[in-house]
């Protein structure tokens, strides 16, 4: 990717600064069809129950992922020290001056460390946000010289809260496996070593939010994405029946999309929603993003017992490393990714 100057400092040296290079074009900008407080919420979902097998979870869960794409799960089991000790470390980390972060800039080849993602040409219009990225599974495809070194212990932080949320990962996929008619331990055997990482994005506040997007509208390549977000500051918002549906924060909640694998594998009947996120003019917000992923030489398709007579496949055959590469090398536009899978 391109090099782009941080946000963060952007606003640090001047706050009411907006480039042209972060200003939307009007269709970009398509607002919000609801207020917030009137708007329908994603559907929230107990994980203890839903990992006992309770029958009324199950149901919701499939169709959050039918209808929504997207849910918020609470009772998960990690606690709420670890969550706030990740988030405490971040902001840490986001609070050094830039000289000190740039000690784990991204480079132009990799997807990891301190930067920007998906900026392929000089043209395009940027995303008011910074990001940290790595990837934390397997452990042998860790890159250690990209997690931070201040403030310390974060590394110890990180390695906490990488396993409890892949331990949540497991469950999810375990209920999906069940929702999908199979069993327990089919779509996590699928991804074979699962490749998983962590983005914490960054949005600092921006003086004309309605000018720019923190994040632009994407889905996700992952199998399935499980993301905190702050408890007081909102910012995502998930395409639904044509508008941009805000998600409203639970403390401590996790939430939780499906990624472009499900979609396939499913054929299309779990759906890998777009969504963006939007700043605001007074606060710093910050998202953690963990992905769960097949590893590379996965060959991605409909599973052979959702398709029959009624349900012809509606995706190609993909090879998962190779699918990871082009989403990576275009810009993030909207729903476009599982197209070239079809
Ligand atoms: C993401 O899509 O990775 C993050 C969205 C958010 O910041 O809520
Ligand atoms: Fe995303």
């Amino acid at each position: 990717s391109i090099p782009v100057p941080s946000v963060q400092e952007m606003v640090r040296n001047n706050p009411l600064e907006v480039p042209q290079r972060y200003v939307r074009s009007e269709e970009e900008l398509e607002k919000v069809n609801h207020m917030p407080h009137l708007s329908p919420q994603i559907p929230v979902i107990d994980l203890a129950l839903l990992s006992h097998g309770n029958t009324d979870e199950l149901l919701k869960l499939d169709v959050a992922c039918k209808e929504w794409g997207f849910f918020q799960i609470v009772n998960h089991g990690i606690q709420k020290e670890l969550l706030h000790r990740m988030k405490d470390a971040s902001a840490e980390f986001f609070k050094l001056p830039i000289e000190e972060k740039d000690k784990y800039a991204m480079p132009s080849n990799d997807i990891q460390g301190y930067g920007h993602a998906y900026v392929v040409s000089e043209e395009q219009t940027l995303d008011w946000s910074d990001i940290l990225m790595f990837v934390t599974y397997p452990n042998r495809y860790r890159k250690l010289q990209y997690w931070p070194k201040t403030p310390e212990g974060f590394k110890e932080i990180i390695e906490a809260y990488a396993s409890e949320i892949r331990r949540v990962g497991e469950e999810l996929l375990s209920s999906l496996s069940v929702i999908m008619g199979m069993q327990k331990h089919v779509l996590l055997e699928l991804q074979k070593e699962s490749l998983q990482g962590i983005r914490v994005n960054y949005y600092p506040p921006c003086s004309t939010p309605e000018k720019v997007l923190g994040l632009s509208p994407h889905s996700d390549s992952s199998t399935i994405t499980l993301l905190m977000q702050d408890d007081d500051v909102p910012g995502l918002e998930i395409r639904h029946e044509g508008g941009w549906v805000p998600v409203t924060p639970i403390s401590d909640a996790l939430v939780i999309n499906v990624g472009d694998v499900i979609e396939i594998w499913s054929n299309g009947k779990y759906k890998s929603v777009e969504h963006r996120a939007v700043t605001n003019m007074n606060k710093t917000r910050t998202s953690y993003a963990f992905f769960v992923c097949p590893q590379e030489d996965v060959e991605v398709e409909p599973l052979d017992h959702i398709i029959d007579a009624q349900n012809p496949m509606l995706y190609q055959k993909v090879k998962y490393g190779d699918y990871l590469r082009q989403c990576m090398t275009r810009k993030m536009d909207g729903k476009a990714h599982t197209d070239v899978a079809k």
